[in-house]
């Protein structure tokens, strides 16, 4: 890239940015398919208020956070505002058992995974041609906390935050590096390594951060915490919009240029933490090493070759997945998207085709 004429080099910078937006444009879902997850979330909430009459059941993940894909799962939430309640695990059972009488989902109930949840699947139908998959879990407000935080960074600039980030999905999909199960990392994580980037390696920074931002007024700790964690952070977007501008003028195709090359060749894996509260921490003063020495935990290597910092739950590392072959597998395929940028095929549309290959 850096050998081109600047205006040349200019040119296919913005041609790539607008082969990348009218990729992901075509890729958002229908207007159809949000009407029928909101109906089928409706449907849901009505029947277990049968079970639950206080209940409310809400939309986090990719269907709430402004970063959904066409057919991408929904992830719901119940959250019961009585006292009594049930044990999560004694709903799930029940919730299953209601699901499977009066609805034509299948639905698969399991009430001792460490978060209890109910899982449902519908099969294609001309409206749904691909069918849906859904997971219902309870009282989980950290992820709906967690799932406002990420929308309101989408808000702040959507064409390039929205555009990287709906771009990694897909990107990191197609390459088979998005499998938590597999050892490699949840769509969750990727969104969290973009928002890194545009706050703190970005220099002047594209997006603020959120959570550092002084408040308006005073606010009452019982107001903010949520399971001893801190969930504050700075959710009035008009506001800020006002009073906070970034000076970072790159085009989306910079920016995930230089994504690229920053997490295949700059992020220290061995010694850092990627954390968009606080920006680079080190894996020592998290207690998450990965040397040999930390072996009292058993996984404990495996479980923190990768760190990123939840927003909220600061000592969960949302990389936790991540394995050693796992690892090798993401950097290598940063560097080769490195190297498909670097080498800037004459049409920029080439690029886009050969990155998802
Ligand atoms: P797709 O399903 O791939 O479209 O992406 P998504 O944006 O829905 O992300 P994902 O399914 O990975 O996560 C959905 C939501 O679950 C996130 O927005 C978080 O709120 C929550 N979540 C997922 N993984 C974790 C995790 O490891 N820790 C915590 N605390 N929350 C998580
Ligand atoms: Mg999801």
């Amino acid at each position: 890239l850096n050998s081109a004429s600047p205006p040349a080099r200019r040119k296919w910078l913005a041609d790539f940015s607008e082969c990348l937006f009218s990729f992901v444009i075509q890729l958002l879902p229908t207007q159809e398919e949000l009407a029928v997850k909101e109906d089928v979330r409706k449907l849901l909430e009505r029947l277990i208020r049968t079970i639950e009459p206080e209940s409310r059941l809400l939309s986090f993940g990719s269907t709430a956070n402004g970063y959904g894909l066409r057919n991408s799962d929904m992830d719901l939430c119940c959250l019961i505002d009585s006292e009594e309640r049930l044990a999560a695990s004694d709903l799930v059972t029940m919730l299953g058992d209601l699901l499977e009488r009066e609805t034509k989902f299948h639905v698969k109930p399991l009430p001792h995974a460490r978060i209890p949840i109910v899982k449902l699947s519908l099969d294609p139908s001309p409206g749904l041609p691909l069918g849906i998959a859904c997971d219902i879990g309870f009282e989980n407000r950290l992820a709906l906390e967690n799932t406002r935080l990420l929308m309101c960074y989408a808000m702040i600039d959507p064409t390039r935050v929205r555009t990287m980030v709906l771009f990694l999905k897909v990107w990191s999909k197609r390459r088979k590096i998005n499998s938590p199960y597999k050892g490699t990392l949840s769509s969750y994580g990727y969104v969290l390594l973009v928002i890194y980037f545009l706050v703190h390696v970005k220099n002047p920074p594209v997006l603020p951060n959120l959570q550092q931002m002084p408040p308006l007024r005073p606010i009452p700790k019982e107001e903010t915490y949520l399971g001893g964690f801190n969930t504050w952070f700075f959710d009035d977007i008009e506001l800020l919009r006002q009073r906070w501008h970034s000076e970072n003028t790159e085009t989306v195709a910079e920016l995930l240029i230089d994504f690229f090359r920053y997490f295949s060749r700059d992020f220290p894996y061995g010694v850092g933490v990627a954390s968009i509260r606080a920006g680079l921490l080190k894996k020592d003063s998290k207690g998450w090493q990965n040397d040999l020495s930390a072996s009292r935990y058993n996984d404990a290597r495996e479980r923190n070759r990768f760190c990123i910092e939840d927003p909220f739950e600061t000592d969960y590392n949302v990389a936790r997945c991540v394995t050693k072959d796992g690892l090798y597998t993401i950097r290598g395929e940063f560097m080769r998207a490195s190297r498909v940028l670097a080498a800037r095929p004459e049409r920029a549309i080439l690029a886009l085709a050969d990155l998802c290959d």
